[in-house]
């Protein structure tokens, strides 16, 4: 084979022609170039070695590895500086290496993410509103006039009389229809904040998601249709799903759709008060008086939703206290 005979031939050439030049550095340096330069005869052996066939392609790239390894030595043993190995013997190859800390998404923003793709793959778009709110926004458009006690059930933070952080992502809502004419749906994500009690449970902010439909004909089965969707796409199609009637000024009628979670072990009974259902979004229909506070005629109905975020955040991953969502402790979301 006439590679291999080429190889035998370099190694033998370059014996004798090393033992002349190994008093000449000018000579070695030549002799380096001619062997084992970028365009010597090893690395012409190299480009040789691709014509090869495959079979023999192993033996023989064995055999040039060991001839350049050899002339190396050599050069090694001369004490050159310049011709030493390359190699060099500070890296270890062995040592582990460097460790890149890399990122990872929250499981807020997942959560808010994977449900915010499901509705967008039926047509919905996203809005994103501000979280300082001026009263008329987050209460009074919204069928919640001064006084209102569903005001209760939102504590709220005001930071002047008129201006306050959003309660609720329902505020969205009356930016976007003041701003747009039916035919509108969108979603829109965000954090709200309420002056509740910080416990393993509450936090005094969260996040939703709000969903508004408007268009003509609009009625209660569509609303029933595009949840179920929802929850089929999320939880996996053998989810069950039930409605309740519930009250919210801004909708008629109103309802909480609840998901069945199950009462399989201890901690289902805990999340569950024992039922094995758990609430996980509220909607209805859109009150009249919340189109005539963006001067909508009457001919338009539309559904709304609000989802929470946290609880389906903290079911899909098994978080038992809210407040590790907020803390931001690196070992904490390392693990999603
Ligand atoms: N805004 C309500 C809350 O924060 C949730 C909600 C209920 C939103 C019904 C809606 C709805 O759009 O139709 O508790």
């Amino acid at each position: 084979m006439l590679l291999l005979n080429k190889i035998d031939s370099i190694q033998k050439d370059f014996k004798a022609e090393l033992s002349s030049a190994i008093k000449d550095s000018s000579k070695l340096n030549d002799l380096y170039n001619k062997y084992l330069g970028r365009k010597g005869l090893v690395s012409e052996l190299f480009s040789e070695l691709s014509k090869v066939d495959t079979t023999d392609k192993p033996a023989i790239g064995e055999k040039i590895n060991l001839l350049r390894n050899n002339l190396q030595k050599s050069f090694d043993k001369t004490g050159s500086k310049k011709h030493k190995s390359k190699i060099n013997s500070k890296i270890d190859l062995t040592l582990p290496g460097n460790y890149f800390p890399e990122g990872n998404i929250h499981p807020i923003t997942k959560v808010i993410n994977d449900i915010s793709d499901i509705f967008k793959s039926i047509g919905f778009s996203i809005f994103s509103g501000d979280e300082v709110e001026d009263d008329f926004y987050n209460f009074e458009a919204l069928n919640m006039p001064k006084h209102h006690p569903a005001r209760d059930m939102q504590d709220t933070y005001y930071l002047n009389n008129d201006k306050l952080l959003r309660t609720h992502t329902s505020a969205s809502q009356v930016h976007f229809m003041e701003e747009n004419n039916p035919p509108i749906k969108i979603i829109s994500p965000g954090r709200v904040y309420r002056n509740e009690d910080i416990s393993v449970r509450s936090y005094c902010l969260f996040h939703q998601i709000e969903g508004l439909y408007v268009d003509k004909k609009v009625s209660f089965s569509d609303l029933k249709g595009v949840m179920e969707f929802f929850s089929k796409k999320y939880f996996g199609q053998d989810v069950k799903v039930r409605f309740r009637p519930s009250y919210f000024p801004f909708t008629e009628p109103s309802a909480e759709m609840d998901i069945y979670w199950g009462l399989n072990s201890e901690s289902d009974y805990r999340i569950t008060k024992g039922t094995g259902w758990l609430e996980i979004l509220g909607c209805g229909m859109v009150d009249p008086e919340v189109f005539k506070s963006v001067k909508y005629d009457s001919s338009f109905t539309g559904y709304a939703f609000g989802i929470g975020i946290e609880r389906i955040a903290m079911l899909k991953y098994g978080i038992t206290d809210i407040r590790l969502l907020y803390e931001g402790d690196i070992r904490f979301l390392r693990q999603f």
